[in-house]
C-alpha cells in the first residue's frame, strides 16, 4: 500500500461502484486542459450527490458554483423526467467549459448555467417568483456560504434538501483565531446552521483522493 491510503481505498470503491461513463471522464480531462482549478467533488462524492438528489425525486435541482459541470451532471442525472436544474458559475471560462460537457452528457436542455456572482443571481432567483427547489447544492466561494445558505432557505420547502461542500477544511474549523477569510465564512455558515430552527441539520467528515473535509446536510423543517 502507498501513503496515499485514503485515496487507495478512494480508487478501490470506484473501481467497484462508480462506473464514469464518457461525459463524466471527458468532463475531468476538459477540467485538466483548460486549467480549471481541480476542486471537482471526487467520483464517489459524485455518486453519493446523486443518490442523495434521487431520493427526493426532484423537479428542481439548483447548485451554486459549477466548475467544470462535473457536480452538475452527477445532480442533473437524479432529476425526475422533466426535470431541471439551474446553476451558478462566476466565471465565464468556466461556464464555457461547463456548457460543452454538459451537451456531451445530453443535459444540455435540462440543466441551465446563470453566469454571474451568486450572491447577486439567487434574489433574482427569488424574484422571479418560480416554484422551489427540491435539492440546493451550495459549493462555490466560501466566504458568503452564510449568506449564500440563507438564500437556499429563502428558494425551499419543507423538505429540501441543502447540501454545502467543503465545511472541514482539515479542521482549520476548530481555529477560533483564524484570520483565513474562507475558513471564517465556513464558521459562520456552521454557526447559522447549528443554530437553525428551519433545518435538520449535521456534518459529515470526509476523506479519500480530496484532503480531509466535509458535507453538510440539511433537511428543511
Ligand atoms: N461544484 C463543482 C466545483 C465548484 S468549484 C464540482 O464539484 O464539480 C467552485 C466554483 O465556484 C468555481 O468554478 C468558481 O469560479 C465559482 N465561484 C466562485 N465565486 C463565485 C460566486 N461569487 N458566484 C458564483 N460562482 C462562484
Ligand atoms: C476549494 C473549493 C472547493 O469547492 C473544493 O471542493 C475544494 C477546494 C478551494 O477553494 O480551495
Ligand atoms: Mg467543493
Amino acid at each position: 500500500m502507498s501513503n496515499d491510503i485514503f485515496g487507495d481505498v478512494d480508487r478501490f470503491i470506484n473501481q467497484r461502484f462508480v462506473k464514469e461513463d464518457n461525459a463524466l471522464l471527458q468532463t475531468k480531462q476538459t477540467i485538466i486542459a483548460g486549467n480549471l482549478p481541480p476542486i471537482s467533488i471526487s467520483e464517489n462524492q459524485g455518486k453519493f450527490l446523486y443518490m442523495l438528489a434521487r431520493l427526493n425525486k426532484p423537479q428542481k435541482i439548483l447548485e451554486i458554483g459549477t466548475l467544470g459541470g462535473y457536480s452538475t451532471i452527477w445532480l442533473a442525472r437524479a432529476l425526475q423526467p422533466g426535470g431541471k436544474l439551474i446553476t451558478l458559475e462566476l466565471d465565464q471560462h468556466h461556464a464555457d467549459i461547463a456548457t460543452s460537457n454538459l451537451q456531451v452528457a445530453g443535459l444540455g436542455d435540462c440543466a441551465t448555467i446563470r453566469v454571474g456572482n451568486a450572491i447577486e443571481e439567487l434574489p433574482k432567483l427569488k424574484a422571479k417568483g418560480g416554484s422551489p427547489f427540491d435539492v440546493i447544492f451550495i459549493d462555490a466561494d466560501k466566504e458568503p456560504y452564510a449568506e449564500y445558505f440563507q438564500w437556499a432557505l429563502q428558494l425551499s420547502h419543507p423538505g429540501t434538501l441543502i447540501i454545502t461542500d467543503n465545511v472541514v477544511r482539515e479542521a482549520r474549523i476548530l481555529d477560533e483565531n483564524t484570520t483565513d477569510p474562507e475558513v471564517k465564512g465556513v464558521q459562520r455558515f456552521i454557526e447559522l446552521l447549528s443554530n437553525s430552527k428551519e433545518v435538520t441539520a449535521t456534518i459529515i467528515q470526509t476523506v479519500g483522493s480530496k484532503y480531509h473535509d466535509g458535507i453538510a446536510l440539511a433537511i428543511v423543517n
